[in-house]
């Protein structure tokens, strides 16, 4: 009896993934690893899309326009998470190209990420272990390294999608605090008392800690700039796990040096891996290397929902995790 071959939709993976997802993937699709797991640079990206069904980017692959021109093989890219602003979407659109995200699954760990922000802001736990392993600690003293109170302060979230909505309930249930956010939908059916404020200028003046959970680019490109920070209390921190563009670093320097405002947390930055010199010097700065999802649980389920996606699209469904 003839069996018709199979053929498997060809797939290249950007970076290295979790090992059972990679397993997964091969078993699932004709799959090409990243086993350097160096970042691919515009050449290979491009090549990368004339050569495979389906292109699994991350982060730190910048697709734009440029890159989808000519004529590509690739007919869908699925992100290897929940943030996209490093793919130009319209220009993916044009050329027919499907995107997905992987939503949801980072929610809690994200969350996680800027509670531990927040707290290490908050009771100055950078400045104490950067002391501590320098030797320098002297032994306990009523007077060392006090920090802010949480309980009782407000929190202001601005972008109060599922993750905002994570850290609002963490906020309020966990740690007594008060809920502000601006959204610029009208957010319906919260679990969480919070209270929606008409712009961004009076979240940042009424709050203790202001934590970003806005999507990146566009509109948002240096949402937080120097009148922003100006609106702030002298004693607030800023915190943010969105995207290292929606603050604008250098203004964010100029506040902090001019005590303008009491501190920040940062997972991401504008020009990711390079950090400003100028923040990373300070002590009033907590910094993290864009660790938002990054459990192994999460990273495990974010892969799994990639190729979930991959599999509706390729068996004629629509992907549900489809932004363009
Ligand atoms: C996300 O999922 O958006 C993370 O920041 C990694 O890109």
């Amino acid at each position: 009896m003839r069996r018709d071959r199979i053929v498997k939709p060809k797939v290249i993976v950007t970076r290295r993934w979790p090992t059972e997802v990679e397993d997964r993937l091969t078993a699932e699709f004709d799959t090409r690893l990243n086993e350097t797991d160096q970042p691919y640079d515009r050449r290979e990206l491009r090549a990368a899309l004339e050569e495979a069904d389906a292109v699994l980017p991350t982060v730190t692959d910048k697709i734009s326009a440029d890159m989808l021109e000519g004529g590509i093989r690739a007919k869908i890219l699925g992100n290897f998470g929940v943030g996209f602003n490093h793919i130009d979407t319209a220009a993916a659109t044009k050329v027919g190209l499907v995107v997905t995200n992987t939503p949801g699954v980072l929610t809690d760990a994200t969350a996680d990420l800027a509670m531990t922000l927040l707290l290490m802001c908050a009771r100055r736990a950078g400045e104490g272990e950067r002391e501590l392993r320098a030797g320098k600690w002297t032994g306990w003293r009523p007077t060392h390294l006090c920090g802010s109170h949480v309980t009782g302060k407000t929190v202001g979230i601005i972008g109060m999608g599922r993750i905002g909505q994570a850290v609002a309930r963490r906020c309020h249930f966990g740690f007594g605090m008060d809920v502000v956010f601006f959204d610029s939908h009208s957010i319906a059916g919260l679990d969480v008392p919070a209270r929606q404020l008409p712009s961004v200028d009076d979240v940042l003046a009424t709050a203790d800690f202001v934590s970003l959970h806005c999507p990146g680019g566009g509109e948002n490109y240096h949402l937080i700039d120097d009148d922003r920070l100006a609106c702030m209390k002298w004693s607030a921190f800023l915190i943010n796990t969105a995207r290292g563009d929606v603050v604008d670093e250098h203004a964010l320097v100029r506040a902090l040096e001019t005590r303008r405002i009491a501190g920040a947390g940062l997972d991401v930055f504008e020009g990711e891996p390079r950090v400003p010199g100028r923040l990373a010097e300070r002590q009033d700065v907590v910094l993290l290397p864009h660790l938002g999802s990054a459990t192994k649980e999460t990273r495990v389920a974010m892969g799994m929902r990639v190729i979930e996606n991959l599999k509706a699209f390729f068996s004629g469904r629509s992907p549900p995790d489809a932004v363009c």
